[in-house]
């Protein structure tokens, strides 16, 4: 064997609230379970979540589930698969209350109840017993003041703990081993302190890595964001789905990139351009400001490209929060005011935060059913599943968000599908108790990988080509998007690819070799940015966050499929959205408007 062995029942690559809520699922249910993450699981990304955790409580006003689906359905374009997003927003509600008995400190009504606010694209309906009355904004986000992903993260950490979770912090997977039927049965890992590699083997291996937002020049996405399930999944054969579909924030920070929460909105901050005037109101005259983001980033470019931009350069616009009163800001928003003072040097108590839309969320992934199983078309079954694999979280694509993600259905993402995918594989290791053996090559293909790496001579640098490649998707796969725009884009992305090939690093030493390791997580972003670039030069429409100006309208007949991108040969193929939820009627496609 090439690598050490280490066994486990279940492997979880990710520590964010999606790798946790699996392993805790597994770990309570007795099995021998390992989670890698490359950093302590209380720093993954989750932790930057802020404004919220969707479910129907109904805390505040009137919610039911079904109106969460209907938005949810809504907010996707009508590309999210409607037994998923059913299955999601029926349990949230319990996903919720069970984060509450595990200590979450949620913020409180008056009533003792969580306390809720409103976002983007969530609504009730006016009358509800009149389903044609009009929809209107509704308290749904369940929040710890502007840091819910932070108490998220750190309830699910202590709850692992003491359900004896193993944690292996600050380890990085290379690559996915299937055996010669396809089943997965283990993944390459390196411990970045010694630069050693394991192979760890496992019934059950569960992706949870998170999102691949730093193909982007400019983003809200950690700098660990760089896709590596994605990358992993993609070189063993499995394709990605609708990775042509990125989400921009609306409001990060003018210059920095750092995420102001939309919950800024929620709470009643609006947005302003350089008259002065609150133009959200012409774009999506009922819910304003908390139309959904993909609408509002829309409107915000527009604004921007017509010359109705703020600052000397007229690059971004204001959000205004001040009315609301320093006490509210204080105690709702107190992160996003030191956000405010420390990146854009202005109190928000007094001034309004200048902010941009700002790539945030990627809402396609690993191809996943609604249990978490990771699936790939096989002998005609578009959704045959890989034995042994699951997915969930921000790299999967289960597919709930379709075209565009709501605020706050990230979270709820994380805990409900990484309950379901844990429990999915409890049940397959129930089924399967003997450990699938190791192919003789296992471990070949990740030792091949490395000695390229440090035998490679005259080749390029891994700083710049990152560069190229963040600034190449920024300039062509934006919020506005043309067919000339993406085919140059497919030209530069497919020259880098091979460039990319020929990495070479510096240093070459074993221990905390930061060089290796960003050469590796280059070649997950390249995956993910190849992928990016030729699923969105295809698609002639627009739909959610891909707003084509060569092909302005939806287009349901030709386009209401979801993509595949097969990275071996940057082959396309596409299936069919799931049209029919699991116990109610289909929500017909409609015109979006707010
Ligand atoms: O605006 C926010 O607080 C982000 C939430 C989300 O992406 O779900």
């Amino acid at each position: 064997m090439t690598y050490p062995v280490r066994k486990f029942d279940a492997v979880i690559v990710g520590g964010g609230g999606a790798g946790l809520r699996a392993a805790l699922q597994l770990s309570k249910a007795g099995l021998n379970t390992a989670v890698l993450s490359k950093v302590f699981p209380t720093r993954s990304h989750t932790v930057a979540a802020q404004g919220g955790i969707s479910a129907s409580l109904g805390n505040v006003q009137e919610d039911r589930w079904d109106w969460h689906m209907y938005d949810t359905v809504k907010g996707s374009d009508w590309l999210g698969d409607q037994d998923a997003i059913e299955f999601m927003c029926r349990r949230a509600p319990e996903a919720v209350i069970e984060l509450e008995h595990m200590g979450m400190p949620f913020d409180r009504v008056e009533s003792g109840k969580i306390y809720q606010r409103p976002f983007g694209g969530h609504t009730r309906l006016s009358n509800p017993d009149d389903p044609n009355s009009a929809r209107i904004a509704v308290e749904r986000a369940c929040a710890v003041a502007d840091r819910t992903g932070h108490a998220m993260l750190h309830t699910l950490y202590q709850q692992n703990v003491r359900a004896n979770t193993q944690f292996f912090v600050e380890w990085t997977a290379l690559d996915l081993i299937r055996n010669e039927q396809g089943d997965a049965v283990g993944i390459t890992a390196m411990e970045m302190e010694s630069g050693d590699v394991y192979i760890f083997h496992a019934k059950a291996i569960l992706f949870a890595t998170g999102g691949g937002g730093r193909i982007y020049a400019s983003s809200t996405n950690a700098f660990m964001n760089t896709g590596d399930g994605l990358g992993i999944c993609a070189r063993a054969g499995i394709p990605l789905e609708d990775m042509e579909f990125w989400q921009f924030h609306p409001t990060g920070v003018a210059g920095a990139g750092v995420l102001i929460t939309e919950g800024v909105r929620g709470e009643g901050g609006i947005l302003l351009n350089a008259d002065g005037e609150r133009f959200m109101e012409r774009y999506a005259p009922t819910v304003k400001d908390l139309a959904s983001r993909d609408v509002v980033s829309r409107a915000m470019s527009l604004e921007i490209l017509e010359g109705r931009g703020c600052g000397k350069n007229k690059d971004h616009v204001l959000l205004k929060i001040d009315h609301i009163g320093a006490e509210k800001i204080m105690s709702k928003l107190p992160g996003i005011r030191e956000i405010s003072i420390n990146f854009a040097g202005v109190d928000p108590i007094k001034d309004p935060i200048p902010v941009v839309p700002t790539v945030h969320y990627m809402m396609g992934g690993i191809p996943t059913n609604y249990l978490g199983e990771v699936v790939a078309p096989q002998n005609g079954n578009p959704e045959a599943v890989v034995p042994g694999l699951y997915a969930a979280g921000e790299c999967a694509c289960a597919s709930v968000h379709g075209a565009n993600r709501l605020g706050t259905n990230s979270l709820l993402d994380l805990v409900v599908f990484g309950k379901s995918a844990g429990d999915s594989m409890i049940e397959f290791i129930r089924q399967h108790p003997d450990i699938k053996p190791l192919p003789e090559n296992a471990g070949v293909f990740t030792e091949q990988r490395l000695a390229r790496l440090n035998n490679q001579t005259g080749g390029e640098s891994v700083d710049a080509l990152r560069g190229e490649l963040q600034r190449t998707l920024q300039r062509h796969a934006g919020v506005f998007r043309t067919d000339a725009i993406l085919k140059e884009g497919v030209d530069k992305i497919l020259a880098l690819a091979e460039r990319v090939k020929r990495t070479e690093i510096g240093d070459k030493s074993q221990v905390w070799n930061t060089a290796r390791i960003e050469a590796l997580e280059l070649d997950n972003l390249m995956e993910v940015a190849k992928a990016t670039m030729i699923a969105a030069e295809a698609r002639k429409e627009s739909r959610g966050a891909h707003a084509s100006d060569d092909h302005p309208e939806r287009d349901d007949e030709n386009w209401m499929k979801h993509s595949l991108f097969y990275s071996a040969d940057n082959r396309l193929a596409y299936k069919p959205v799931h049209t029919q939820p699991l116990t109610v009627d289909y929500i017909k496609p409609a015109k979006r408007v707010y």
